[in-house]
């Protein structure tokens, strides 16, 4: 089995406690690695005055982790200018965030050249290389103009929209157009592909074998669709046992009688989340007869604060909470617990378990694993209910969750109303046909298939997945 080289702008280094405070993605691609003495390439989270950047090496667990620290420059015009101030807004439909500067794309290419710099140190021949994200566009060309002839492959964690929108990337070609370099470019949805699809086809007039198949010079890159699941089975299991725990059940004691509603999202503006405070203000005023009887837990660390936009979106949702909690709460109601700091994923698992419902309510999302690992986490005998967003990725194989229009506080704040009264019968039918589709395609499911698909002789057939019934 040929060596596997993951890169990511972020690695999961192990710490001692390593998979309660991993991602369930990172738990994931070590297990990958694992098997194949990997490697996982990326930043190390660390900035450092210009010519002092270097490259960390931890070997554990039969992975090896090598990483870079960012001058303070590259760090400001590649992460927090091109990536998250231009290309994070523009992939989540929201142009009107996006704020373009030449310097930043600069930084931005820079430090892709950086990471092929680093990656061709050690790099062999035959490494299958595996890039994530929207941080590394045009890694694969700066590795093939370095000479690599490898396999490359590379999968968009997040939505990837119409080219009607992209095209207002200035210099669009230089970080869009540049991923034809690769052997394979993954999306989650059909959607996105067709986007993706489209741009190459109608901007690019790039030429094709067929609508998932481009001629790149004398190579071919293929797309294709790769929904990115959980660990499903081990995950349910945590969830069984951290429910029991101190942690989840002084939650619920602390609940009295009530209903638990969770949200779980980074701080985000793609993540609704004044919206959805929004949605649950209309069903307290909507559904008088909830009031007292439930509460919204929301959790939401903070992301990206050095970022404007994060910071006052943290403002603002702080604001709209107090305000719904001053008009509805009593002296022994708070309507919503608004939580700013993060929970370890075996302690969210117990959480997820005791809630009756889930709001998942981006305004775009390339999957939303919340919502995923909500449905893992349930008791298949009294599952929650799951409302989510029609704009999530995870909406395509979710049909059975209460789907809803995040921009419409009314239909939110029914759909509310709707989980909290649905029989036993209906909550379990629901739950059974998620389950099913998380049972199948799990995340050793995605990242072999991802793989097959890579290492696959280029015009060897290549399935697209689709749920089974
Ligand atoms: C999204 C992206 C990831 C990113 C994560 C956290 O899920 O798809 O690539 O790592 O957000 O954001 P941060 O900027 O903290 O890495």
């Amino acid at each position: 089995m040929a060596r596997i080289v993951v890169v990511s702008n972020r690695v999961s280094l192990p710490s001692r406690d390593r998979d309660a405070q991993a991602g369930g993605l990172a738990v994931a691609l070590r297990g990958f690695l694992k098997r194949g003495e990997g490697i996982w390439f990326g930043w190390s989270g660390r900035t450092v005055a210009k010519g002092e950047e270097t490259l960390h090496r931890v070997d554990h667990a039969g992975v090896t982790y090598i990483t870079t620290d960012l001058s303070r420059s590259d760090y400001q015009e590649y992460y927090n200018g091109f990536a998250n101030r231009m290309m994070w807004p523009i992939l989540h439909y929201r142009l009107d965030l996006a704020e373009f500067s030449s310097r930043d794309l600069a930084g931005y290419i820079r430090v892709n050249e950086l990471f092929a710099d680093g990656i061709h140190q050690f790099l062999r021949p035959d490494d299958v290389i595996w890039v994530h994200d929207y941080h590394l566009l045009p890694l694969a060309k700066a590795l093939r103009e370095r000479g690599h002839q490898n396999k490359i492959g590379f999968f968009l964690h997040v939505p990837f929209p119409p080219p009607e929108l992209l095209t207002a990337l200035p210099k669009h070609e230089r970080t869009i157009l540049s991923l034809c370099h690769y052997d394979l470019v993954g999306f989650q949805t059909d959607g996105d592909a067709d986007n993706f699809e489209r741009y190459l086809t109608n901007e690019c007039l790039m030429p094709s074998r067929n609508r998932r198949t481009f001629i790149a010079g004398t190579r071919t890159m293929r797309i294709g669709v790769f929904p990115v699941g959980v660990e499903t089975v081990e995950f349910e299991r945590l969830a069984r046992r951290t429910a029991r725990l101190a942690f989840a059940r002084e939650v619920l004691a602390s609940l009295g009688d009530r209903r638990m509603i969770i949200g779980v999202d980074r701080l985000d503006y793609s993540k609704g989340i004044g919206l959805r405070v929004r949605a649950f203000d209309q069903f307290l005023a909507d559904y008088p007869r909830w009031r007292g009887g439930v509460t919204y837990l929301q959790i939401t660390p903070r992301s990206r604060s050095e970022i404007r936009e994060y910071a006052n979106m943290e403002r603002q949702i702080d604001e709209s909470v107090g305000r719904v909690n001053g008009r509805y709460g009593e002296a022994a109601w708070t309507p919503i617990r608004y939580v700013n700091r993060p929970y370890s994923r075996s302690t969210l698992a117990g959480l997820y378990r005791s809630a009756h419902a889930a709001l998942v309510t981006p305004l775009r999302d390339g999957m939303n694993l919340v919502a995923k690992e909500y449905v893992a986490a349930q008791d298949a005998e009294d599952p929650g209910v799951l409302i989510l967003s029609r704009f999530a990725g995870a909406a395509c194989e979710f049909q059975a969750a209460l789907l809803v229009n995040p921009n419409d506080p009314e239909a939110v704040a029914a759909a509310i109303d709707q989980a909290l009264s649905m029989p036993i019968e209906e909550r379990r039918a629901r739950h059974r046909q998620m389950i099913n589709v998380l049972a199948e395609n799990d995340i050793k499911f995605w990242g072999s298939r991802f793989i097959g698909a890579l290492t696959a002789p280029s015009d060897g057939a290549y399935r697209p997945w689709q749920a089974s019934a």
